[in-house]
């Protein structure tokens, strides 16, 4: 008799997203005349660059010509995109990653969330604290979670990042075999120096950890010392697989196109002792279950990196990037202690009487405005709120308007 897999009974409720989102839409559906704004989930508002437009529209007349014409693309991603992700995003910055080191996909979320293939079924996992849900959930499904013991998964180790530590994670005390990093942050809008980062390659170099950098929101990054990739850290080709994305970067969220880079310096043993590529494997894993992003998108996510481009989608950025100053002066006038907002687009702010669901609620009915409440994203997190700049500037202005006026 079948017997679906029990792991999934061990998720706490729904997806934090989901849940955000009906809460939202129940209130709306109770007051219709409520103008909502949403500052929830990280969705971009702000269409396509001209460049991408023109690019996938010349890729649809391609594609209605025999001539011209494309089925199934390569396993990794067409070498166009590869080699222009390849120059803009590493050459550029004397980074030294090659074509095959990168695999094109349909989103990071996917990726973060199916790269635990890789790891064997007893691997520790260690996640800051807040941390984006997915790491998280997906590891539960697949057993790694083990037990849920007073807000947290027993067998999953949580690195607290509070205002208290300046939002950096202490190495672990115990023994750790994969660690999860979201830098700059989400949620909460932090930022790791280029000496944090080393010291976090240096740790996972020391104990054979494997590093899953995640780097979506790298475009935001406003500080010009910040690290841009971790491939700029000395050892990093050796323990980290870092992802990136087109959904925030270049307002991909519902085109669908992201990327992963594998080195093939990453080296480990398997369960039966051999030693194995976790480039060759991520490769074979990819043309097993994957059949690529199409055609069309990958031509308007290279446009993404050409110098015209490029140079679009710097001005969309640097648009929701005022957003998230006018979130932090808006919130600190109204007497919010704020986080964030300035290598990240999320504005991570502290919750006056510390019950963050509460505060989604009062901030529904009071302000008609949504956010996410920090207890969303792990223990550490309550306590906390976060806002997004992804709205319209009216939206956003609006909001503050709403709040600053009490
Ligand atoms: C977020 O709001 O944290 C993100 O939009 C979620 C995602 O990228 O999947």
């Amino acid at each position: 008799m079948f017997t679906a897999n029990g792991d999934y009974s061990l998720l706490q409720g729904n997806y934090l997203f989901s849940e955000v989102g009906k809460r939202a839409a129940a209130f709306q559906a109770a007051h219709p005349d409520a103008e909502i704004i949403r500052m929830g989930i990280g969705d971009v508002t702000r269409p396509l660059v001209p460049a991408v437009i023109a690019a996938m529209h010349a890729a649809v007349e391609e594609m209605g010509a025999a001539e011209t014409f494309h089925g199934y693309g390569p396993d990794h991603g067409y070498e166009f995109l590869r080699e222009a992700i390849q120059k803009r995003d590493y050459l550029s910055r004397g980074i030294d990653i090659s074509t095959e080191e990168i695999f094109v996909s349909d989103g990071a979320k996917c990726d973060v969330g199916n790269i635990q293939e890789l790891f064997s079924r007893d691997c520790i996992v260690a996640v800051t604290d807040p941390v984006y849900p997915v790491y998280v959930d997906t590891n539960v499904m697949s057993g790694r979670g083990g037990r849920y013991v007073d807000g947290g998964y027993e067998r999953i180790v949580y690195l607290p990042c509070t205002a208290e530590n300046g939002f950096m994670p202490e190495m672990p005390k115990t023994t750790v075999d994969v660690m999860y990093l979201c830098y700059p942050n989400n949620p909460t809008g932090a930022m790791l120096t280029r000496a944090q980062l080393q010291e976090i390659v240096r740790y996972a170099l020391q104990n054979g950890v494997l590093l899953l950098y995640d780097s979506a929101y790298e475009a935001y990054i406003g500080e010009p010392d910040k690290p841009h990739s971790i491939y700029e850290i000395d050892g990093a080709r050796e323990c980290a697989i870092e992802f990136r994305s087109m959904s925030k970067t270049a307002g991909f969220t519902g085109t669908r196109c992201a990327y992963t880079v594998v080195p093939k310096t990453l080296q480990y043993r398997d369960t039966f002792g051999n030693t194995v590529s976790l480039n060759a494997m991520w490769g074979r894993r990819m043309a097993t279950k994957f059949n690529g992003v199409s055609y069309i998108t990958q031509r308007g996510a290279a446009a993404a990196y050409s110098d015209e481009g490029y140079a679009q989608l710097q001005s969309v950025i640097a648009d929701y990037m005022e957003n998230a100053r006018i979130i932090r002066e808006g919130l600190q006038s109204a007497g919010y202690t704020v986080y964030g907002g300035v290598n990240a687009p999320y504005i991570w702010l502290r919750v006056p009487h510390g019950d963050s669901w509460r505060f989604y609620d009062e901030l529904l009915e009071r302000h008609h405005i949504v956010g996410t409440p920090g207890a969303g994203f792990g223990r550490a997190g309550e306590g906390y709120f976060r806002m997004t700049a992804f709205a319209t500037r009216e939206n956003t202005i609006r909001a503050m308007e709403r709040i600053t006026k009490g």
